[in-house]
């Protein structure tokens, strides 16, 4: 219900996001633990909460205090409804306020790691020691002063009421979900498990059983197509489907000319001879590569491919009778999206979730990955078989290396900028910094600089090396690089590819630059 559109219905928990910058973690934590969880609005319908199977409620932290104007409320009936409640630091002081509680502004905050004494024999503190102290980690500055009617269960130093309970409401002014609280997930666990009366509905194994069931009922006799980028996403809602009603799924291919070095061939040879599926390759090479000529504009660029895609797709798709569209969306682009209206996320990802399609093809839309995070999809697709090729490979944008070229597209710019990205490539891998950075490739531009080849001078292009790691694209740092994996990138792209004088290194992070150059 909560996460739109058909899906299994599972029990669930949810956490309110009063915008804490921790609230995807306690997600994150409450799934790992095995329970169902969802991220949902502040100021969620509590007829949405009503009638939805939800077992328990945690209300998360936030930059704001209380007390400030406009501050995030829930509303209080929430609190009526008989299912167990876990307020965390403002979560934990919203309740506080709306229990006609006193909540003291700024005087004693309390950061990083503090002592709590808490009392053993509350439910949510039960089995984490025999001693009824703990070090847990802190983050606020309001402090629960007073709440009249509710059992305190747990104090430190600065926080006469770091912890409290009210029937099966609980309080805590503390972050269980961070790794710097000792027995932060025990704390979790008692909650989700003793006092929710959870069941373990969330597993890997189960997700899968249970999404193949669902694509079964759903689809029926009906024909799914699939668009491949070769990259995880799209790869494991195919194999998901393909699990679900075999070779009635068509996947969709299409080479635009702006693919990585040996791509091509990897994503047929892996989906085609590998996973068995039914792939259609379309060579569309030229008429990308001919349309972009003279387009210098990153945006214009994007438009270029975004629409001759979807021309090409729903072309290939017209010929296959389907019923349905399988999309790789995945939890952080709805949650994204939502937050920001139809805002940056979906215009980030507007090559891949080709938006208006399925109602300008008339097809249904099944979206099997949407509530997963990328390390659930990654878990998937090992359960899946999908080769760990596809799995641990980097991210890469729809506009593909027109997104490493800077200004006009040509046919040697191009060249250059995906062989010197195969050597970035290669010896990060050859060295072992692949796998532990976000991104690394090679951008292009028509900057030129004069070298020395043979005897002659003579001018070449710059080729500039990116190199970031980041979680989850949003921000991003440069990787800093040994010397001498630099060096021998360097030396071999000035040596192996032809054209290029001069190789830097970008040292910028993210914000102010954006991981690709345009
Ligand atoms: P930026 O450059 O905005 O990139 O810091 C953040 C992440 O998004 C990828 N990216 C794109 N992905 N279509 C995509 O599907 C795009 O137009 C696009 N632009 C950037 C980028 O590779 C990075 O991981």
């Amino acid at each position: 219900m909560l996460s739109g559109g058909e899906h299994v219905t599972r029990n669930k928990v949810v956490v309110l996001d009063f915008g804490g910058q921790y609230s995807h973690l306690i997600v994150r934590r409450c799934r790992d633990l095995g329970v169902y969880t969802e991220l949902v609005p502040f100021d969620v319908p509590i007829e949405v909460l009503k009638s939805d199977r939800i077992e328990g409620i945690i209300l998360s932290g936030s930059p704001f205090s209380i007390h400030d104007h406009g501050s995030p409320r829930c509303d209080p009936r929430i609190l009526e409804l008989g299912i167990p409640v876990l307020g965390i630091c403002y979560g934990a002081q919203l309740i506080a306020y709306l229990k006609g509680g006193v909540v003291e502004a700024g005087k004693k905050s309390e950061y990083g790691r503090t002592e709590l004494y808490f009392s053993r024999d509350s439910a949510l503190f039960q089995g984490l020691n025999d001693e009824g102290r703990l070090n847990v980690w802190m983050s606020h500055g309001d402090v629960i002063r007073e709440l009249d009617g509710a059992e305190i269960i747990g104090y430190t130093k600065n926080s006469p009421v770091a912890a409290f309970r009210i029937s099966n409401i609980y309080g805590v002014q503390f972050h269980p979900e961070v790794h710097h609280t000792d027995r932060g997930e025990k704390i979790l666990w008692n909650f989700l498990y003793t006092i929710c009366g959870c069941e373990r509905n969330w597993t890997i194994e189960s997700f899968v059983r249970d999404t193949i069931e669902e694509i079964k009922r759903q689809v029926g006799d009906g024909r799914v197509v699939c668009g491949l980028s070769g990259g995880i996403d799209s790869a494991t809602t195919a194999v998901l489907v393909n699990r679900a009603i075999g070779d009635r799924l068509t996947c969709i291919f299409v080479d635009n000319g702006l693919l990585r070095e040996g791509e091509k061939d990897e994503v047929l040879k892996t989906f085609r001879d590998e996973l068995k599926l039914n792939v259609v390759f379309v060579d569309a090479r030229e008429r990308f590569l001919n349309r972009l000529r003279g387009v210098k504009d990153p945006e214009a660029k994007r438009k270029v491919i975004g629409e001759l895609f979807i021309s090409i797709f729903e072309a290939e798709a017209n010929k296959l009778n389907a019923d349905f569209l399988a999309q790789g969306t995945i939890y952080p682009d709805r949650i994204e999206s939502a937050r920001a209206g139809s805002g940056k996320a979906s215009r980030i990802k507007s090559h891949h979730n080709v938006g208006a399609l399925p109602a300008k093809l008339g097809l249904k839309l099944i979206e099997p990955i949407k509530d997963l995070y990328k390390d659930e999809v990654k878990e998937v697709a090992e359960e899946l078989g999908i080769p760990r090729l596809i799995i641990n490979r980097h991210p890469f944008p729809g506009p593909g290396l027109a997104a490493r070229v800077v200004g006009e597209v040509t046919d040697d710019k191009l060249r250059i900028c995906r062989e010197a990205s195969h050597i970035v490539e290669e010896e990060l891998k050859r060295s072992g910094w692949y796998y532990k950075v976000w991104q690394a490739f090679a951008v292009v531009g028509d900057d030129l600089a004069t070298g020395v080849m043979g005897d002659a001078r003579r001018l070449g292009r710059i080729v500039t090396v990116r190199v970031v790691e980041s979680r989850e694209a949003m921000t991003a740092d440069f990787v800093k690089l040994p010397y001498d994996v630099l060096e021998k990138i360097s030396r071999r792209i000035t040596n192996e590819v032809r054209g290029v004088t001069w190789v830097t290194y970008a040292i910028s992070s993210k914000p102010p630059a954006t991981i690709e150059p345009c």
